[in-house]
């Protein structure tokens, strides 16, 4: 009955990287046709490696997979096959992170990745009815200058990207790292988000720097904000979305944090619930609010809220969230 549900409910997602979903069967077809070497042969021994303890050793196999990506065709590939699926699950609108320099430090330049994602959501917007928009994520563990060089070739761009974030590995990389290269992107246009990764040294303090240094328009993962009243305070005050994935807060600290979620609700807080990296961790939007489901009861009420508090802190314009959120009524 529930399931039914949440399989109907219109969805939002603000929380997903391109890059993440490489199902291993496309992994495996490009690994072939680009000539890149991969350790496996078959689809069980490409999952058989999916046994994350940590975000490190995600991120390891994270960039492995990447390697297989050459072609602009592939890009597009692999952007068609993540709106195939979050068409079928009735995702009806995806703000989805790319990781350039997961590809130009390879020698694929920028030019070939976002002509083919871009190519991909003006492709599923006419044939799958699914809207979408780019967001272009730093590599945090590579020098700030890098974040700056990568920035500035986005500009010709700019049009096709709606903002920037920051992800791969937390520790040791704070936000305030690249405060410059915050401040010149949204000198430049761009919103701005932020991954405050879960449990991760310093946590608090990184999402503090999100808020006083950077001036996020959202935060991405934040469950540690909790521990903070002054930031959640903070963080109600100023509206701002926080982008939460249960599936993978299991895969990388044991702990798919629901807890996290209810008291977010409870505190009127804008949580949404999203999938980070389905072809990783196996579960896209339906699984991830199924979980969430199992985990907490939440009531139909309470699972619609979480697609109206998405739609809403959408960087989308009013019209068309309200278009959106109009399907929730
Ligand atoms: N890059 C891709 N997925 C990520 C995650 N969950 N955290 C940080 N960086 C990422
Ligand atoms: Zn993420």
């Amino acid at each position: 009955m529930m399931e039914q549900f949440i399989a109907g409910l219109p969805k939002c997602e603000l929380h997903v990287h391109i890059e993440g979903t490489l199902e291993p069967e496309l992994k495996l077809t490009l690994a072939e046709r680009n000539e890149v070497p991969l350790p496996y042969t078959s689809i069980e021994e490409v999952r058989a490696a999916y046994d994350f303890d940590s975000l490190p050793s995600f991120l390891t196999r994270y960039y492995e997979g990447v390697r297989v990506l050459l072609k602009e065709a592939d890009f597009h590939e692999l952007a068609m096959g993540y709106l195939r699926r979050a068409a079928a699950q009735n995702v009806r609108y995806a703000e989805i992170f790319f990781d350039p320099q997961a590809h130009t430090s390879r020698g694929v330049p920028f030019d070939i990745v976002v002509r083919g994602l871009r190519r991909a959501l003006l492709d599923a917007e006419r044939t799958l009815g699914v809207r979408a928009q780019l967001i272009m994520c730093f590599l945090r563990d590579l020098p700030a200058e890098y974040a700056m060089a990568t920035l500035l070739e986005s500009l010709p761009y700019r049009e096709w990207i709606i903002g920037v974030g920051l992800d791969s590995d937390e520790r040791g990389n704070p936000p305030v790292k690249f405060a410059e290269v915050f401040a010149r992107a949204r000198q430049e246009g761009y919103l701005l988000t932020a991954h405050c990764d879960v449990d991760q040294e310093n946590s608090v303090e990184h999402i503090r720097q999100c808020l006083d240094v950077i001036g996020v328009d959202r935060i991405d993962h934040g469950v540690n904000a909790l521990e903070d009243p002054g930031l959640v305070e903070e963080i109600r005050r100023r509206g701002l979305g926080l982008t939460v994935c249960p599936v993978s807060n299991g895969f990388v600290t044991g702990d798919r944090k629901t807890d996290a979620i209810r008291r977010m609700l409870d505190e009127r807080l804008r949580v949404t619930v999203n999938s980070d990296d389905p072809a990783y961790f196996f579960a896209y939007m339906t699984e991830n609010l199924e979980v969430v489901h199992a985990a907490l009861d939440l009531t139909a009420d309470e699972l619609v809220r979480l697609e109206r508090n998405a739609f809403e802190v959408a960087w989308l314009p009013r019209l068309l969230k309200d278009a959106r959120l109009d399907e929730l009524d």
